[in-house]
């Protein structure tokens, strides 16, 4: 069946077609552009115009198919929200390792299965599947706040069968109250939230706000903010030094680039991944780096590097870390996921910008499985206030300069059966 182009409905139909790399652009004019300045720029935009200008969506972005569901989303209502909803959640470099059965027709009584794709897992990246299984929990969760949204309660079981470990969680999903304008708050944040990979401005993130944060963790998984002027520097540069260690990983490096989606191209044939509109710059400079020739991986890693470097790190107001008892363990990370997902949209909820950053951790997976020294997880403890092995996944936190752009998201028709 076609992709539909229709925003303006409530309902899809099961087996329709609705509307599928976090911070790896590939264009070394980005990287002049941010260095060059502007006059360099004009000109060299102005001659690849015509040429690349209809091609590589300058002037779409964010919008046509793979982004519809975005916009779809406050749209629709009952079991179709719901369902919708686990399919908008974060997710690492945007793989969408997920599937979703739904086996009912209403939303009262509906079960909702959540299952691994492990085929869109990343090995090198992520041995232990900390970032996928996370990722599984953000979807998870986004199910749980959309039917609370509609005032109905849902009730996870995570790992429900023992003997198939793909099989991430069923969500049996029952009537209850009317919701509180709460519930519905935070629901309507599901398709307000993406990952802001922008600079932040220089305002410290109050503490109530933080402590509103804080709140939303349990004995089983609780964020740990840091603050601190100095702790911050530091942990940015081993944010910085972690990164350094990713690029110059041969396999880790080209496992990374493998998700990223050179071209409008790329983006319509894939509906995941990592895209340029993703990474948080200004129009003029998106536009100029639509607009030139894709460049190579070794660009993008730099790119991504100086990125990390001068905006990420230098403008992070806070950073937050999950913590759990394990974070090899499974069912903590599912359950970590979560508590990622719901902090992420509380803090879509109070105007806060979130981007995920988890080179540290990828660095100290990679370390433990390939056998070489870890020259991460000492410094990473003391920062974090908890044994390193206990630091699931992490963020940085602050106030926007730009709003962020969605990412694309495969059809539904692709993702969920019934
Ligand atoms: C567990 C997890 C780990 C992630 N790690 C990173 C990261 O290290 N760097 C980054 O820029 N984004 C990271 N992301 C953000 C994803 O790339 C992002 O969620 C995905 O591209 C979809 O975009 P959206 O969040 O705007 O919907 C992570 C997300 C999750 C859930």
């Amino acid at each position: 069946m076609a992709p539909s182009r229709r925003t303006d409905r409530d309902t899809f139909e099961p087996g329709e077609q609705l509307a599928a790399p976090d911070r790896r652009p590939t264009r070394r004019t980005v990287l002049t552009a941010l260095g060059l300045g502007a006059g360099g720029l004009v000109l060299a935009g102005a001659s690849v115009v015509g040429v690349r200008g209809a091609t590589n969506g300058v002037w779409t972005s964010g919008q046509g198919d793979p982004y519809e569901l975005w916009s779809a989303w406050p749209n629709l209502t009952g079991l179709n929200a719901i369902v919708a909803a686990g399919v908008l959640a974060a997710n690492p470099h945007n793989t969408q390792g997920w599937r979703f059965h739904v086996d009912g027709a209403a939303a009262d009584g509906a079960v909702i299965e959540v299952h691994d794709d492990a085929g869109r897992r990343m090995p090198v990246t992520d041995p232990f599947s900390r970032e996928h299984r996370a990722g599984l929990g953000c979807a998870v969760e986004n199910v749980v706040t959309a039917a609370r949204g509609q005032g109905v309660d849902a009730a996870v079981e995570l790992l429900p069968e023992a003997s198939d470990p793909e099989f991430v969680a069923r969500i049996t999903l029952a009537a209850e109250a009317a919701p509180t304008s709460l519930d519905r708050a935070r629901a309507e944040a599901i398709a307000e939230r993406h990952t802001n990979r922008g600079p932040f401005t220089a305002d410290p993130v109050g503490p109530v706000d933080l402590a509103a944060l804080e709140a939303l963790g349990d004995d089983r998984a609780r964020v740990v903010f840091v603050t601190d002027a100095a702790d911050r520097t530091a942990l940015g540069d081993l944010y910085v030094r972690a990164t350094e260690g990713i690029v110059a990983d041969h396999e880790q490096s080209v496992e990374g680039f493998a998700w990223f989606r050179n071209d409008r191209a790329d983006i319509d044939r894939h509906r995941d991944g990592l895209t340029l509109d993703a990474q948080g710059l200004d129009a003029f400079t998106l536009a100029m780096a639509k607009l030139l020739p894709a460049s190579s991986r070794a660009d993008g890693d730099e790119f991504w590097l100086a990125s990390t470097r001068d905006i990420h790190t230098a403008s992070a107001a806070a950073y937050g870390v999950i913590v759990v008892d394990d974070a090899l363990d499974p069912a903590a990370q599912v359950t970590g996921g979560r508590l990622l997902q719901r902090l992420h949209l509380e803090a879509t909820r109070l105007g806060l910008a979130f981007h995920h950053m988890n080179q540290v951790t990828e660095r100290i997976d990679r370390a433990r499985a390939t056998g070489a020294a870890d020259d991460y997880s000492d410094e990473w403890s003391a920062l974090i206030g908890a044994p390193a092995a206990h630091g699931l996944v992490s963020f940085r936190l602050g106030y926007p300069e730009r709003a962020p752009r969605p990412s694309p998201r495969r059809p539904i028709a692709d993702v969920v059966t019934t």
